[in-house]
């Protein structure tokens, strides 16, 4: 959450910070600034609110130079008001400062520099002697916890200094011009050479060149990666929001996900990222998969998976209560871990805390050159492409395809048969199709919601491998829409939420036609019983549903662990259009930010 931008180069810095900026509107919205250099030296415009407000901030009072830094904030300490909008500046207006992160010594830090006549982000000014790099390397000696920073100086100007610790930063490269950001989007419309930066590394960027150094001020050797989005990618393409541009691409991104890893011939998959031997992987004695939100949703689709198909003891743990617990991992267990960006601070910290005592991780990643991606020992990217929608869809999909193409693997190496492997693969290879078929009714999901627009609470209910869809399903509605709604395993209802069904109480089942599908009509029945309204995600025409139904929505027929993919489409669906009704910002919810990369 909050974004960096800053360019050095020869042209208009303005407009560049502020199309970055937009491009990473996604990870906060709260407020935003910018710090530009120019003749009068460094001049700073903020503003409360989103992009578009310091837009006009900039059509009141221009400013422009040839080098600059920008911010956008997702507040964690302090209201999002103009004041603490970043860029800081030092007291004299010489240097300016763009953070992410949480400085966890800031009320120590605070008190000794109010003493000597300063305020907290002026560290900085303090340790300047004539070098900015070297008074941002002394600051740093000084503050516990957490971030990316880009600072410049009008005192050592053609330069900007940036650094990280757990907030992602990284270096565009350019033709006598060079970036800093949060996030290769906001620089990929100029370039797709990138140097990812690692933790402790101090960045200094001039208009002939990079250098990294570590924090004793050592030169680092870093890589330059190419990337390979295409900027449609990370535009809404036609689409009224990026999510349901998101919803719609997902035929493709599941098709994109399993690209070159299935064998349909032998029943299993190829890994290419998994790092391991066969051998390796029947090591290990049970499997741990931690996550957050979203991901820890297809987390627990993937737990039904390698149970059912690898016979493999599997927990799945909130990464943020993972990391305070004292878990029973050893040498012998296999954590992995699941994140769209790859960045989220608790998942990160999950995984540092699991590879310390003793596990072999494995990521699940969306975002290339992510944190996680490149400290989990193996991993596998789920080539959703970029999601930009805060609320997941796409990657979610996605991750449930790359969990079963895990199982797959270690299934085939431990019980499961080739016959058994082929029939799921096949499955898998139509999966797209069947997407596309939810995707052409979508006006049939539009209905619905308009019919439910104004109700103050949902339940979502289903069993087996629906049990994780509904908490899906339920979070998206309530991630953008505002609306109450729980999602739960369906036979739980009877002990407690089944007070709540009345007349107004819609409740959502998942009801394919799957192993447990009989059970659910009791529950389906329990609702009716008591006035509820009832919507339900079907597989066919079923007599046992036969007037309990207020609305139904059929999704194709598949094997029971690919049920999540396709129910969770028409749920998205459901939300999407839910929001858009109700009139609330669909890709910009109150409140969140796309990755959490504070606690
Ligand atoms: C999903 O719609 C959410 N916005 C959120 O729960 C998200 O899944 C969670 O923050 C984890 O993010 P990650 O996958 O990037 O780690």
């Amino acid at each position: 959450m909050c974004g960096i931008i800053g360019y050095i180069g020869n042209r208009h810095v303005t407009p560049l910070l502020l199309e970055g900026l937009k491009r990473m509107e996604y990870r906060g919205y709260d407020s935003a600034g910018v710090a530009v250099m120019n003749g009068s030296g460094v001049e700073t415009r903020k503003a409360a609110g989103k992009i578009s407000q310091l837009e006009r901030a900039l059509v009141t009072s221009p400013v422009d130079g040839d080098m600059g830094i920008g911010h956008t904030r997702w507040a964690t300490h302090g209201v999002p008001n103009e004041c603490n909008a970043h860029p800081h500046v030092d007291c004299k207006g010489d240097i300016a400062v763009v953070h992410n992160g949480i400085i966890e010594n800031s009320g120590t830090l605070k008190q000794g520099l109010q003493a000597r006549g300063h305020r907290f982000v002026y560290l900085i000014e303090e340790a300047f002697d004539g070098n900015l790099e070297d008074a941002v390397i002394e600051a740093l000696w000084q503050i516990e916890g957490t971030y990316g920073i880009a600072v410049v100086s009008s005192k050592d100007r053609n330069k900007i200094v940036a650094a990280r610790k757990g907030s992602p930063l990284l270096i565009g490269l350019g033709d006598g011009e060079y970036y800093v950001a949060s996030d290769v989007s906001a620089i990929l419309a100029h370039t797709r050479e990138v140097v990812y930066l690692d933790d402790g590394d101090v960045a200094i960027l001039t208009r002939e060149g990079y250098t990294v150094l570590n924090q004793r001020a050592q030169e680092l050797e870093r890589r330059v990666s190419k990337i390979d989005w295409d900027l449609d990618q990370i535009e809404r393409g036609g689409f009224d929001h990026f999510m349901l541009k998101e919803i719609f691409e997902q035929p493709a991104t599941v098709e994109n996900c399993m690209r070159g890893r299935l064998l349909p011939d032998e029943g299993t998959s190829k890994l290419g990222g998994l790092n391991m031997t066969d051998e390796e992987l029947l090591r290990f004695d049970n499997i741990l998969i931690t996550a957050c939100g979203t991901s820890w949703h297809s987390a627990l689709i993937g737990e039904h998976m390698l149970e059912s198909l690898a016979r493999v003891p599997v927990e799945v743990e909130y990464a943020s209560e993972l990391r305070y617990r004292n878990p029973i991992v050893t040498d012998k267990t296999l954590c992995i871990v699941i994140s769209q960006s790859g960045e989220t601070a608790d998942t990160l910290a999950a995984m540092r805390e699991a590879k310390a005592r003793g596990a072999r991780t494995y990521g699940i990643v969306n975002v290339v050159g992510s944190t996680i991606a490149r400290e989990s020992d193996g991993g596998i990217y789920v080539h959703a492409g970029p999601e930009i929608g805060v609320a997941s869809t796409k990657a979610f999909t996605s991750q449930v395809i790359a969990l079963l193409l895990f199982t797959l693997k270690l299934a085939r190496l431990r019980t499961l048969s080739m016959v058994d492997g082929k029939a799921i693969i096949e499955e898998m290879q139509a999966l797209p199709g069947k997407i596309q078929n939810i995707l052409d009714r979508a006006d049939e999901i539009e209905k619905i919601a308009e019919e439910f627009k104004n109700s103050q609470n949902f339940l979502y209910l289903g069993r087996g491998y629906s049990f994780p869809t509904a908490l899906e399903g339920a979070l998206k509605l309530k991630e953008i829409s505002y609306i109450h709604a729980e999602g739960y395993p369906a036979a739980e209802m009877k002990h407690g939420p089944i007070a709540l069904i009345d007349e107004k109480m819609p409740v959502v089942f998942i009801t394919p036609h799957d192993s447990v599908f009989d059970k659910v009509v009791s529950n389906v029945q329990e609702v009716k019983a008591r006035g509820g309204r009832v919507i339900a995600i079907t597989t066919r025409e079923e007599d046992a549903l036969e007037g309990k139904l207020d609305y139904e929505f059929r999704i194709p027929e598949t094997k029971d662990m690919l049920t999540p993919v396709l129910a969770s489409v028409p749920l998205q669906l459901l939300a999407y259009y839910m929001a858009v009704k109700r009139g609330t910002n669909v890709d910009q919810p109150r409140n969140l930010a796309k990755s959490v990369t504070v606690e």
